[in-house]
Formats: C-alpha cells, sequence, structure tokens
C-alpha cells in the first residue's frame, strides 16, 4: 500500500488527470493524501480548476485537499525559453509559459464548489513528510519544483520520504519538446538536478523510455469512451481533437504509467539503476538529460506488458464515477 500525495502540473483530461482518476479508482491499492499543483503544462491557478474538476466528477473533492504550488520554476522563464529557441531552433511546447493570468472553466463551464486548501503546496509536503516519517510515496508527475523547494526548506525532507516515482527525463531517447529533452525535466531542469542529487531513498523514473512504448491508440480510445461516463465524456472533449486525424492517430499517456506501477508493480517488465545527469548548462541541450558516470543513481523504468498496461487503465477509467468509487 502507498500512502501518495501526488504532485501535478495537470491539465486538460490527458494524462495527469486520468493517472489521479485511476490512484482513485484503487483504494485498495493507493491511499491519496493529498494533491498538490505546480505550474508546467499550464498555470497553477488553470492548473488546479482541472483537477478540481477531475476531483468533483469522480466524488472526491471533499476527501483529497488540493494545495497550490510554485507558480513559476527556480531558473527557467518565459524570456529565456525565447531566447532558446532564437539561438538554438524551437521548443515543440512551453505549457504554461505561452498563457496568461486569465482562468478559463473546465468542461462543463463552471469552475468546482471545492477550493484550494489556503496552505500553499510546499508547507504541505514539508508538513506531512514530516508527520509520516518514512511513509509517504511522493508522485511527481510535472516539473519537480514544489520538491526542490520542500528540499530547500527542509534539510530532513529527503531521508523522511520513502520514495518518490516521477515522470520526467530522458536517459537513452531522445527528447519531446527539443532534440534533448523532455518537457517535465525542461521546463524546471535546475529543479530536476536538485532533487535527483538531494539523496531521496528509493528514486524511480518514469523517463521517456518507457513510457514511449505506450501511446493510446484510437481503437482503444474510442472503446473507452463508449462507455458514455461523465469522466468519459470529460476524456472525448479534452482528447478527441487528437484522435481526429484519422485511425492510426496516437496519444502519450506519460502519468498514466507511472500511476499503473502504484497500482500493479508487474505492469512494468524491466528496469535499470543507472546514473542519470540532468543538464542545467543554458544551450541547445538545456533540460536534457542522460546516463552519465557523474549523474546520480535513480531506477530507470525501461519497458511494460503493454496488454496489462491497456487493460488496467481502459478498467480504471471506464468504471462508474463517484462515491461508490
Ligand atoms: O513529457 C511528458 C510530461 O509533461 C507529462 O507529465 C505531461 O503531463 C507533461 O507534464
Ligand atoms: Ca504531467
Amino acid at each position: 500500500m502507498h500512502r501518495i500525495v501526488f504532485d501535478t502540473d495537470s491539465a486538460v483530461f490527458n494524462d495527469d488527470a486520468a493517472a489521479l482518476a485511476m490512484l482513485l479508482g484503487r483504494p485498495d491499492r493507493v491511499e491519496i493524501l493529498g494533491v498538490t499543483v505546480v505550474a508546467g503544462n499550464h498555470t497553477v491557478p488553470q492548473g488546479a480548476e482541472h483537477m478540481l474538476h477531475l476531483l468533483e466528477l469522480v466524488g472526491a473533492a471533499r476527501d483529497v485537499p488540493l494545495y497550490l504550488g510554485a507558480r513559476a520554476p527556480l531558473v527557467n522563464t518565459p524570456e529565456r525559453a525565447a531566447r532558446q529557441e532564437a539561438r538554438w531552433g524551437p521548443i515543440s511546447f512551453k505549457g504554461a509559459f505561452d498563457e496568461g493570468p486569465e482562468v478559463q472553466p473546465p468542461h462543463g463551464g463552471r469552475l468546482a464548489a471545492v477550493r484550494p486548501r489556503p496552505t500553499d503546496a510546499v508547507s504541505y509536503l514539508v508538513d506531512t513528510v514530516a508527520r509520516h516519517p518514512g511513509e509517504i510515496t511522493l508522485v511527481a508527475v510535472g516539473p519537480m519544483t514544489n520538491v526542490a523547494l520542500a528540499l530547500r526548506r527542509d534539510p530532513d525532507f529527503a531521508g523522511r520520504l520513502r520514495s518518490l516515482v516521477f515522470m520526467g527525463g530522458n536517459a537513452r531517447v531522445p527528447g519531446n519538446v527539443t532534440p534533448a529533452a523532455e518537457f517535465n525535466f525542461w521546463f524546471d531542469p535546475e529543479a530536476a538536478a536538485e532533487v535527483l542529487g538531494a539523496g531521496i531513498p528509493g528514486v524511480v523514473m518514469f523517463g521517456l523510455d518507457i513510457t514511449n512504448h505506450a501511446p493510446l491508440h484510437r481503437p482503444l480510445f474510442e472503446r473507452i469512451v463508449a462507455a458514455d461516463t461523465p469522466l468519459t465524456r470529460l476524456m472525448r472533449h479534452d482528447m478527441g481533437p487528437a484522435f481526429a486525424g484519422g485511425p492510426g492517430a496516437t496519444q502519450y499517456v506519460w502519468d498514466c504509467i507511472t500511476a499503473a506501477w502504484l497500482i500493479d508493480p508487474p505492469v512494468v517488465t524491466r528496469s535499470e539503476r543507472l546514473p542519470i545527469r540532468v543538464e542545467t548548462t543554458f544551450g541547445p541541450s538545456y533540460g536534457g538529460s542522460s546516463v552519465d558516470p557523474e549523474g546520480s543513481v535513480v531506477e530507470v523504468m525501461t519497458d511494460l506488458d503493454l496488454e496489462r498496461f491497456y487493460a488496467l487503465y481502459a478498467d480504471l477509467i471506464t468504471r462508474p464515477l463517484g462515491p461508490e468509487r
């Protein structure tokens, strides 16, 4: 059983929200203590609205508190990203850097009745881990700014975690926003480097090396949305456009693979302990990661049982919703 704090750059229903819905669907395997939001896919206020909407939809909004976290990376900025593009070529996705301060209501057209808790996410992380030493699995599926700030705030934070399970980086495969970098690491490379080097016990990496193996294909998407529940209607609304391109269209579901392993460890069939280094020098490889003897040793997940993963994903996304979950 994992006692989880879920740190997310939540967005429209794709991977962060689906991962949380999956975890909430298996209270026999995982307990979600709280959700902390970080800038990444979206600004923090916008991401929080998407996550509150999801929590309300699955009947968990009263039980699972949500906290607002870091609104900007440690060093990276929109201006820096523009300089990077001008000098070294396009960055295919810049998430919150391309958004203004206005917040769009999620699908459904209204903001959730439940609001974020007044405590900030970093204080919540530090206090929760201090109250449960050795018990908390921190699941970080966005840029690692909140985690880095918690480490800076409390020198005992790293040693008190049970483990850190994160989606981010690329060990032996190219990046997905630049040739070198994966999005979560690129958005806040300095945070990723600090966190990997912090000596946290049991660090598990779900990078592009494993998530590239399991895109969602249109036939499975269509089978899932045919279930026609409130959750799959949200999925159809938010992910449908990505599948409009034809029968061969696919969409990556990165964070969901992390969730699947937490629920059902045999989903992952291969992993290696590897030293991973994050590039923090401002240059064409900014935010990239690689296997490097100078890096920090983490458990890098590298392959999975596709049928087992897709079956778990489809089962958990199509379950009936609400308090009976
Ligand atoms: O590169 C994929 C990661 O970036 C995922 O966690 C996705 O949600 C975005 O945060
Ligand atoms: Ca994410």
